[in-house]
């Protein structure tokens, strides 16, 4: 049976355009005037936008002692209620636990999933098997490794594993993902707030100040430019970061920084509020921080420095965050936000000119496809393209509450902001999932989507940098120290 979806304004990243689009076997099949379907969905004074595609999202992840609260049913229905119809979650093997052992148990995890999705795999530990699973990871259609600099003694990664795998990423044509942090300094900065009393949520933020992210950003960088590989650094959240993805950049290094909805719309305040609930429910990693941080990722994302809008989204309900009563370290890190990031950065950043409509698809989807190389498939208007798409309503109003959220935890970081710009559809490969307030999904339809690996660059990445070969120095025996 096929849709057309007419009467609309077409918006991708690089073109505004009225035009129908008739949808067909999950595919857009044709664009043009005047088109007619089986089936008709109005579209008039709607913009038609490529679905959005979170970047980073923690379903039912193991975690700190418990598993995020959201599985995948229930976090792609969310993100189809907010025009999101693609997610990549990261696959988390244990440490010492084979890729291919924590893939099958992913893969079973996403079988309800009611959108399509995709994963990164995590790097938690280092070792012969892992160097030789990694082929096998590609092989599968995964083409993008995560690791944590930070949460030492649980998934950090030392110096040396990531700069080993980050070879064997460019080796296989992968890209490595960072979580840049200094767990090191993190965990000593735990421990002394933690002495000195400071056991309340706000303890949080005080131990990842910007420069630990700071600090690790420009590690990571350094050792992907040793190592040849492109970069990707997940939820840039501070200045420091963005600064040292700036200046790669402009080196002509293949950085990407990835802000997440969170940090451009909410401050370190919320820390301060005398509420314990309130303040722990916004504990995540890196945390809040203050306005300048915020203007300087606003003016990443108009400038170009900065490319991707993510979530995160890793919910945790209220009895597990009280597992961190009297002790901060053991608040569970993560946010939900998987509804919300579409309508707020709508509401946020187009709304207020800060960014075009063009920007913001190209922030919420098109960049996000080619970056992770699944453009055209997904992240596009075009013929041939999937039909995942949202109708947007620039109209449309509500205000954000827990009590109408598909996230199953009991409150929202974003309560009682009102969002203008919500979907009237969406579609998930052309199928309708959301008609307004109306949920239609369909648990088990989404699909994995496989990335195939880029062409392995195979030399450092920077043009500024002259890489010299090692060599060995013949020395005249005459001129070496005596006893040698
Ligand atoms: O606090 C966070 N961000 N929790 C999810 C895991 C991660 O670090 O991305
Ligand atoms: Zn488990
Ligand atoms: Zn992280
Ligand atoms: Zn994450």
């Amino acid at each position: 049976m096929s849709t057309v979806i007419k009467g609309g304004t077409i918006v991708t990243a690089d073109r505004t355009y009225k035009s129908d689009v008739l949808v067909d076997g999950g595919k857009i099949i044709e664009i043009g005037e005047n088109l007619s379907g089986d089936e008709t969905l109005d579209a008039s004074g709607c913009y038609v936008m490529p679905g959005g595609i979170d970047p980073h999202v923690h379903l039912e992840m193991p975690f700190m002692g418990t598993h995020s609260a959201d599985n995948f049913e229930i976090g792609t229905r969310a993100g189809l209620a907010g025009g999101t119809t693609m997610v990549v979650d990261f696959c988390l093997p244990a440490p010492g636990q084979s890729m291919m052992e924590a893939l099958a148990i992913w893969q079973q995890k996403s079988g309800a999933a009611c959108s399509d999705y995709s994963y990164h795999m995590a790097v938690t530990w280092w070792g012969e098997q892992v160097f030789n699973e990694m082929q096998e990871v590609v092989d599968r259609g995964i083409n993008t490794f995560k690791h944590f600099m930070a949460y030492k003694g649980a998934l950090m990664v030392d110096d040396d594993e990531m700069f080993a795998s980050f070879q064997r990423c460019a080796a296989l044509g992968a890209m490595p993902l960072v979580h840049a942090e200094n767990g090191d300094v993190v965990a000593t900065m735990q421990q002394k707030l933690l002495a000195e009393g400071n056991n309340g949520p706000e303890a949080h933020s005080y131990s990842r100040p910007p420069e630990v992210e700071g600090e690790a950003a420009n590690r990571a960088i350094m050792i992907a430019d040793m190592a040849g590989v492109p970069l990707y650094i997940v939820h840039t959240s501070c200045e420091q970061a963005h600064e040292a993805i700036r200046r790669a950049r402009q080196k002509g290094m293949r950085v990407y920084g990835e802000p997440l909805i969170q940090h451009l719309t909410l401050d370190d305040s919320e820390y301060s509020n005398p509420s314990w609930d309130h303040a722990a429910q916004r504990v995540m990693s890196p945390p809040f921080r203050n306005k300048q941080h915020q203007d300087s990722l606003w003016a990443g994302l108009q400038s170009g420095s900065l490319q991707v809008v993510a979530t995160d989204h890793c919910a945790f309900t209220m009895e597990q965050k009280r597992f961190g009563v009297g002790d901060f370290t053991k608040i569970p890190n993560g946010t939900g936000g998987l509804e919300d990031r579409m309508p707020m950065l709508w509401s946020t950043g187009v709304r207020t000119g800060r960014l075009t409509m063009n920007e913001f698809v190209a922030v919420t989807s098109t960049n996000i496809a080619k970056i992770l190389n699944m453009y055209p498939k997904k992240g596009a208007i075009l013929e041939g393209a999937d039909a995942d798409i949202v109708v947007w309503d620039p109209n449309r109003s509500k205000t954000i509450t827990a009590a109408n959220q598909q996230s199953c935890v009991e409150y929202n970081v974003f309560e009682g902001r009102e969002v203008v710009g919500l979907p009237r559809f969406t579609l998930t490969r052309g199928k309708v999932a959301i008609e307004e307030s109306t949920v239609k999904t369909e648990p088990g339809h989404g699909e994995f989507v496989g990335r195939e690996p880029n062409a392995p660059v195979g030399a450092a990445l920077s043009k500024w940098k002259e890489i010299t070969a090692p060599r060995k120095v013949e020395r005249r025996p005459e001129l070496m120290p005596a006893g040698v």
